[in-house]
C-alpha cells in the first residue's frame, strides 16, 4: 500500500522512525507527505531525503495562506528539482474554518496550480466545503497536471464529475466511520483505476483506532473497509491503489 497523504511531520506520540517501522510492519511501502505551512516546506523536504520510502509534497494549505510569499515560489521550483519531490500540494480551497479570505485562498491557489503545471508535477487538492470553486478553478486554470481530490468529502455525483475530468479520488479513515453513509457510497462508485489510499494522518483517524492519533501503517483499515464495500479481496484494493498511486505521483 501507499498511503499518498500523511503528516507524518506533525504526529506527536511516535517518532519518524516508529512511524516508518509501523508502516512496513503493516504493508506500507511508500508515504507521502504534503506541506501544509510554509515552515513545513523544509522539514517535509528533509524527511524524504532521510528516508528512502518517503516522497513529498511541497505547498501551503488554503488555510495558511495568510503567510504566503510570492518568493515560495521560486524556493519550491528549486526544491522540487529532485527526484523525492513528487508533486505540490496540499493546496485548494477551504471554506470550513474561516471564510473571510476567500479571495486569498483562490488567488493563491491559483498560483500553486500553475506552479506544478510548469514543473509537470501532481496537485495534491484540499477541498472543504469548497467543492465548486476548487472544482471550477482546476477546470480553468490546470493545464496538464494530475489532480488528485485528497480527503475527498463530496457526493457520489461531485466524485464522477472528477473522474470524468481524469483526476483521482483518495479516500482516508472516514470511510470507515458508521455513519459516513455518502463516503461508503462513494467508495462503491469509482472506477478502481482512479483510487487512491491515504490517511491524512495524524488526523481522522480509521475505525478501529478512531480518536486516537493516526498513522501510516493504519491506511489497511482504510483499504479492507473498501475491499468489504465493493466485495472484493483486500489485496486487490491493495495491488491496484499501489499501481494508482505509482502512476499519479511517478514514484
Ligand atoms: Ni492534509
Amino acid at each position: 500500500m501507499i498511503d499518498t497523504h500523511s503528516h507524518i511531520n506533525m504526529i506527536e506520540g511516535l517518532t519518524l522512525d516508529e512511524i516508518i517501522n509501523n508502516a512496513k510492519a503493516n504493508g506500507v511501502d511508500k508515504i507521502i507527505v504534503p506541506s501544509a505551512y510554509p515552515s513545513d516546506i523544509d522539514t517535509v523536504y528533509e524527511i524524504a531525503q532521510k528516508y528512502d520510502n518517503v516522497y513529498g509534497l511541497l505547498g501551503v494549505h488554503p488555510s495558511e495562506v495568510k503567510d504566503w510569499d510570492d518568493n515560495l515560489i521560486e524556493k519550491i521550483r528549486i526544491m522540487a528539482d529532485n527526484k523525492k519531490i513528487a508533486g505540490i500540494g496540499e493546496i485548494g480551497l477551504d471554506y470550513y474554518w474561516d471564510k473571510s479570505f476567500n479571495d486569498l485562498q483562490k488567488e493563491v491557489f491559483i498560483k500553486q496550480i500553475k506552479l506544478a503545471n510548469k514543473l509537470n508535477l501532481p496537485l495534491s487538492i484540499h477541498d472543504r466545503e469548497a467543492h465548486k470553486d476548487t472544482f471550477n478553478i482546476l477546470k480553468e486554470h490546470n493545464h496538464g497536471s494530475k489532480v488528485v481530490m485528497h480527503c475527498f468529502s463530496g457526493s457520489v455525483e461531485f466524485a464522477r464529475e472528477c473522474i470524468k475530468e481524469g483526476w483521482y479520488i483518495a479516500l482516508g479513515g472516514v470511510v470507515t466511520f458508521k455513519n459516513a453513509v455518502k463516503m461508503k457510497e462513494v467508495a462503491k462508485d469509482i472506477p478502481l483505476d482512479r483510487l487512491l489510499l491515504e490517511t491524512d494522518a495524524p488526523y481522522l483517524t480509521p475505525v478501529p483506532f478512531r480518536g486516537k492519533e493516526n498513522q501510516p501503517a493504519y491506511v489497511k483499515y482504510v483499504a479492507e473497509e473498501i475491499a468489504k464495500l465493493r466485495e472484493t479481496t483486500f489485496e486487490e484494493i491493495d495491488t491496484v491503489t499501489t499501481q494508482n498511486a505509482e502512476r499519479v505521483f511517478n514514484l
